[in-house]
């Protein structure tokens, strides 16, 4: 059965991406789109909104168009940056110093990045504790606070003359929190605001400036950020679509490629042992504990919602699962990943995996802030509103009905996400049945 379309508004005009965090993620990611548009040979690689092609109808039909020609998406030609940092130096400035594209690439795009400079943040060294900020917003309430942020982003829609805007966080990880009695609605949540709730960090008064306005928000680091009650309950108010936590990048992307294809031939796994060398700031901000348990969490979830161990005991029960990260300045944004997979096969017979991913970790992460920001424009425009779980493919810690367990396996996220696109456009989904080619 062919569903409905959707009715989705035209991508008119310019969409500002709002960006709380200007690093190394940030910086790698305004730079490249900054040398896509002006540079032929810079290439979108690895971005499923400017590479990607979605199958539609049977395969006899040999329809396969660009994703980007399949729905409509804003053009590149038309995002426009604006963000919040603790530090008051241009993106060029932080590019270069972050060191993750090369000083030659860098000097093309320096007029366009040293345009571009931080707003003031919201910031306490509560949250993250490796940090010290010098250009921080000061107010007495943190309901004055999220004002200010309104007011920032009010001045660059209309500086920019902005049609629509989305945010996507890509400041530090901030201490763990857990959801707490200031979280659980709406009205506690702004009751805390004006009390200075120690519970409500910088990210989540980020996240309520762009709710209250309507602006989706897309939470690349594994703070709780719009994982809580009051910010799903602001979401469903104003009609906004959310989605996080934590890109999926580096080991974990790894993880979640190589784990569904063991389970796939019921390979059995009796541990993995995983670890990172990291020189960069986020490791630097990750080599103090309570920002470490936050990403820890999240490192640590995938495995049991890819292998099921409840569904499959003999092969998944027990395993052992252990990540560390260690900050090693020499190793700067180029990150290392190690892996040590102990799997069991026919009659309990032991066999070992080992990969060393040599990997840039804002090479990888740059992708997935285009296409985030894309996809929750383009879900605003659809009306779609509140948890995107079809975008669990670019997360860590994919949020999730509360209904319902978070889906890590990469090739369910991915046909998860495609079919998503083809509901919207009103085209039969693919099941990969395929028994009409035998008939
Ligand atoms: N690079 C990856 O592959 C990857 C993968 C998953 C998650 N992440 C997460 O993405 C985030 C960014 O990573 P990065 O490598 O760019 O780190 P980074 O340290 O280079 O950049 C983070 C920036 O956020 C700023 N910042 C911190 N708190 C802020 C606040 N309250 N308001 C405004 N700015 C604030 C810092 O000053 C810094 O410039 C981190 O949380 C990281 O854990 C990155």
């Amino acid at each position: 059965m062919v569903k409905r379309k959707t009715r989705i508004t035209r991508p008119k005009g310019k969409l500002g991406i709002l960006i709380p965090g200007l690093g190394a993620v940030a910086t790698t990611f305004i730079a490249g789109i900054e040398a896509i548009r002006t540079q032929k040979k810079a290439l979108p690689i690895g971005s499923l909104t400017q590479m990607g092609t979605i199958r539609l109808g049977k395969r006899t039909e040999k329809r396969m168009p660009l994703i980007k020609d399949f729905v409509p998406l804003a053009s590149l030609d038309d995002l426009v940056f604006g963000g919040w940092d603790i530090q008051n130096e241009s993106c060029y400035e932080t590019a270069r110093k972050s060191g993750v594209l090369e000083p030659e690439d860098l000097k093309r795009l320096r007029p366009r990045l040293e345009k571009i400079y931080p707003w003031k943040a919201v910031f306490s060294e509560e949250y993250v504790k490796r940090l010290k900020g010098n250009h921080v917003k000061k107010a007495k309430t943190k309901r004055q606070l999220a004002l200010e942020l309104i007011k920032d982003i009010k001045e660059f829609k209309k500086k920019n003359k902005l049609n629509r805007l989305v945010m996507i966080w890509c400041g530090s990880t901030e201490v763990f929190l857990k959801p707490s009695e200031v979280h659980s609605t709406l009205t506690n949540f702004e009751k805390g605001l004006e009390k200075n709730d120690p519970n409500i960090s910088s990210s989540m008064i980020y996240a309520y400036a762009a709710l209250s306005m309507g602006i989706p928000f897309a939470n690349g680091a594994p703070n709780l950020s719009v994982d809580i009650p009051a910010m799903l309950e602001l979401a469903k108010k104003n009609k906004v679509p959310i989605c996080g936590k934590d890109f999926k990048t580096g080991q974990t992307l790894m993880k979640t490629i190589i784990a569904p294809g063991l389970k796939s031939r019921l390979i059995g796994l009796k541990g993995w042992f995983s670890t990172n060398l990291l020189g960069n700031r986020d490791g630097e901000v990750l080599d103090e504990p309570s920002s470490l348990k936050t990403k820890e969490e999240s490192k640590l979830s995938v495995l049991d919602g890819i292998l099921q161990p409840n569904l499959y005991p003999d092969l998944y029960r027990n395993y052992h699962h252990k990540v560390t990260i260690n900050y090693y300045p020499p190793a700067g944004d180029k990150k290392e990943g190690w892996d040590n997979i102990d799997i069991v096969g026919w009659l309990g017979y032991p066999m070992q995996i080992k990969i060393d991913f040599l990997c840039r970790d804002s090479i990888l992460a740059a992708p997935l802030c285009l296409d985030l920001v894309l996809f929750l424009d383009l879900a605003k425009r659809a009306g779609m509103h509140g948890i995107q779980e079809w975008l669990s493919f670019y997360f860590k810690s994919p949020q999730c009905s509360p209904s319902v367990y978070p889906e890590h396996d990469i090739f369910i996220q991915l046909m998860k996400l495609k079919n998503t696109l083809r509901h919207l456009k009103g085209e039969k989904l693919i099941t990969h049945l395929g028994l009409e080619y035998y008939d």
